[in-house]
């Protein structure tokens, strides 16, 4: 309730009229169009997004619980860790539409990599074009194949073995904060990424993401959520983008999805017992 006050406060200032209302009471949020689920415990320095998974999974079953019942028609964005499963609990609770139900990772993982090749090249963000694809996790897959600068693709500005420096950066990102921060994990950066894509839902604005969708067909996944490029707008996930990918990132993108797999199995067991 302080935050939501003290957010509105600052509405004179940077000159914006929204309502902001901070509640416990899930009554206050009934018939929303959005919703985010961002409730769990973060992870402390040394801790892997999976070890929240006992924690985290009971917790996001339980919002999930409420929102079935108070937001019947809401678009779930999930940001809980471990994102993909997590993500997987909200839709298996809410019975959702599976479009209607998707996961924050990608646009945040990818601006991560942007950051860094733009610290790298010395260019603006704003020039840098990137995708990337699988779990939040770990085996996250950035792909150098569909990442340009200017229109440039990035392997002709960063020698090959610099660019799996920057990759591996990425993939260790969500550790690099927790690291520094010591008592929880990065904010900033998800909430930009969050109003990203809420903004793209609410405006139908038909965004290019990466997201954590349903596949099922898409890419041969068979039926769970990871980080693939979607069109974003008003009904959620109105389309997953297939893309070619090489062997090399085609290999990776099943490592990565089998590891999702498996902690997508681990979640179930848990929340059986
Ligand atoms: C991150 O990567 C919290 O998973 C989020 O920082």
């Amino acid at each position: 309730m302080g935050k939501a006050l003290d957010l509105m406060e600052a509405s004179p200032i940077i000159g914006y009229d929204a309502n902001i209302v901070g509640t416990t009471d899930y009554g206050a949020t009934t018939d929303s169009d959005v919703v985010v689920i961002t409730a769990g415990i973060p992870r402390r320095p040394g801790m892997s997004r999976d070890d929240l998974l006992g924690t985290n999974a009971k917790i996001v079953r339980s919002v999930s619980e409420q929102i079935k019942t108070t937001s019947p028609d809401a678009i779930v964005i999930v940001v809980s860790n471990p994102l993909d499963a997590m993500v997987q609990c909200a839709q298996q609770v809410t019975g959702f539409p599976h479009q209607h139900v998707l996961g924050q990772a990608g646009v945040l993982d990818t601006a991560r990599y942007r950051t860094f090749l733009a610290m790298e090249l010395g260019v603006s963000v704003k020039d840098i074009s990137a995708l990337l694809m699988g779990g939040h996790g770990d085996t996250m897959v950035p792909l150098p194949t569909h990442t340009s600068v200017g229109g440039i693709p990035v392997t002709e500005l960063i020698d090959r073995k610099r660019l799996d420096e920057i990759i591996e950066r990425t993939r260790k990102g969500g550790a690099e904060i927790v690291g520094l921060l010591k008592t929880g994990s990065a904010y900033y950066a998800p909430s930009a990424a969050i109003c990203q894509m809420v903004q793209a839902i609410v405006r139908d604005e038909k965004r290019l993401l990466p997201c954590a969708a349903y596949c099922d067909q898409q890419y041969d996944v068979g039926g769970y959520y990871v980080g693939v490029p979607v069109i974003l707008g008003t009904n959620g996930v109105e389309r997953i983008v297939e893309l070619d990918m090489t062997s090399e990132e085609k290999a990776d993108f099943q490592k990565s999805v089998d590891a999702v797999k498996s902690l997508v199995k681990t979640m179930d067991s848990l929340l059986a017992s």
